[in-house]
């Protein structure tokens, strides 16, 4: 049996303590790991001016697997304002180090799983035209673009004067061109075709191998006619060799919709980076929210998982700890999946299932009540609680 060494980066707020619980669950799980600590997060853009340290990409480098909890990224003259003084004015410029993580280890693969557990309160519910209600099975599987799209960070606020020349080659830019400097912020879309060719294969492979009936690309052709366009054509010719399945294509902004309409009738999603990111939030919330929403990002060589929320910060100091940890196990799931460990994966999630279904133990985000110190009064568990009574059930 293989013994894994996983980078553990627990960065900030809320990410250093649902972290340490994953570790918890997956050594029940029996999954044979060592954790190497690694820094990551705010702590060091403001103290070193950088947010992925060197170090942490050394390590990155040579064990090739990371657990990363959940970084605060604030907006750029916040990241001014914060850094130490003897850094500010040196031209520091602050990126997301998950998003730098992203592109430098060409994880280019961030896999959202949407799936409902029976018996969870937040599940999305829908009236019946008879009365009633009824709770269809939520059950989809977002591919997003990780590494590109509007998130490839190329964008200027006054752009240099080549860069506007090169724009003034569009003739759609004529409405802009009299815009001056200061007054004008330019962000890119870029897609590429062997990026995008891969997310899209992988999104039918992984269709295949589980039995989806149908991939959905949900872009914007009709508008973005190039970057989007290239999604749709690419998908259109990979969806050739899959004839079991079907390709359906909406509008990002119509699957917003529909998606709190009929969110079953919906398997694999294939879309671009800042698209994806929006999709999986807004179904993450048919399912449970935050507090239940794992992924992967996968790379060819690298895989990096996480829960999809951030850092809370606001619930960082609070002790005992309310935040649920469930997104991070999770999360860790995927990474036993993902290294061929797949009954350890799903022992964890039947674990959560048993847990959720049972209805004994609930964090406060699924007894829908604000957070704070009172929700033990309300019924709640902590974090801790929550993992203890996951443990039980393996
Ligand atoms: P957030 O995801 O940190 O929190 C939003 C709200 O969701 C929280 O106030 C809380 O009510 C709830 N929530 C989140 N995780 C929860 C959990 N495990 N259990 C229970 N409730 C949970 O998003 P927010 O407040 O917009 O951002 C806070 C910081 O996190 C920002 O600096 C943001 O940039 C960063 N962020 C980082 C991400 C990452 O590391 N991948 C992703 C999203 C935001
Ligand atoms: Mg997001």
């Amino acid at each position: 049996m293989s013994h894994y060494t996983v980078v553990s980066m627990p960065g900030d707020g809320i990410g250093k303590i649902v972290l340490p619980e994953a570790e918890r669950v997956l050594g029940k799980a029996g999954f044979p790991a060592d954790y190497i600590h690694a820094d990551i997060g705010w702590d060091f853009w403001r103290r070193e001016g950088n947010p992925l340290p060197e170090r942490t990409v050394k390590l990155l480098e040579q064990h090739k697997l990371g657990l990363f909890g959940a970084i605060t990224s604030k907006p750029k003259w916040d990241a001014d304002a914060e850094l130490d003084p003897q850094l500010k004015g040196t031209g520091l410029v602050y990126y997301s180090p998950i998003v730098t993580m992203r592109q430098k280890f060409d994880l280019d693969l961030c896999v959202r799983p949407i799936r409902s557990f029976p018996g969870n309160p937040l599940n999305f519910i829908r009236k019946k035209l008879d009365g009633g209600f009824e709770e269809p099975v939520v059950d989809a599987v977002i591919f997003r673009q990780g590494t590109e799209g509007s998130y490839a960070g190329v964008e200027w606020t006054n752009p240099p004067q080549n860069v506007r020349e090169a724009f003034t080659t569009h003739r759609k830019f004529k409405t802009f061109a009299s815009v001056k400097g200061e007054d004008l912020a330019i962000s890119t879309r870029i897609v590429t075709r062997e990026a995008t060719r891969r997310v899209i294969r992988e999104a039918f492979e992984y269709a295949k191998r589980f039995g989806y009936k149908s991939v959905t690309v949900a872009e914007k052709p009709n508008v973005l006619r190039e970057t989007s366009g290239m999604f749709e054509e690419e998908a259109r010719a990979i969806a050739k060799e899959y004839p079991g399945i079907a390709l359906r294509s909406v509008n990002i902004d119509a699957i917003m919709m529909w998606l709190t309409k009929n969110p079953e009738e919906y398997g694999v999603f294939v879309c671009e980076n800042l698209f994806g990111d929006i999709l999986s939030d807004g179904f993450a919330g048919l399912v449970g929210g935050l507090g239940f929403a794992c992924s992967g990002n996968i790379g060819r060589e690298y895989a990096v998982f996480e829960p999809t929320h951030g850092s809370a910060p606001k619930y960082e100091k609070l002790s005992p700890s309310i935040v649920n940890p469930i997104a991070m196990i999770l999360s860790g799931a995927m990474l036993c999946d993902h290294v061929g460990e797949k009954e350890k994966g799903e022992r964890i999630r039947n674990a959560v299932a048993e847990v959720v279904r049972e209805g004994k133990v609930r964090t406060y985000d699924m007894l829908r009540v604000p957070g704070g110190p009172k929700v033990f009064g309300h019924g709640a568990c902590t974090t801790q609680q929550m993992t203890d009574a996951i443990l039980a059930k393996m």
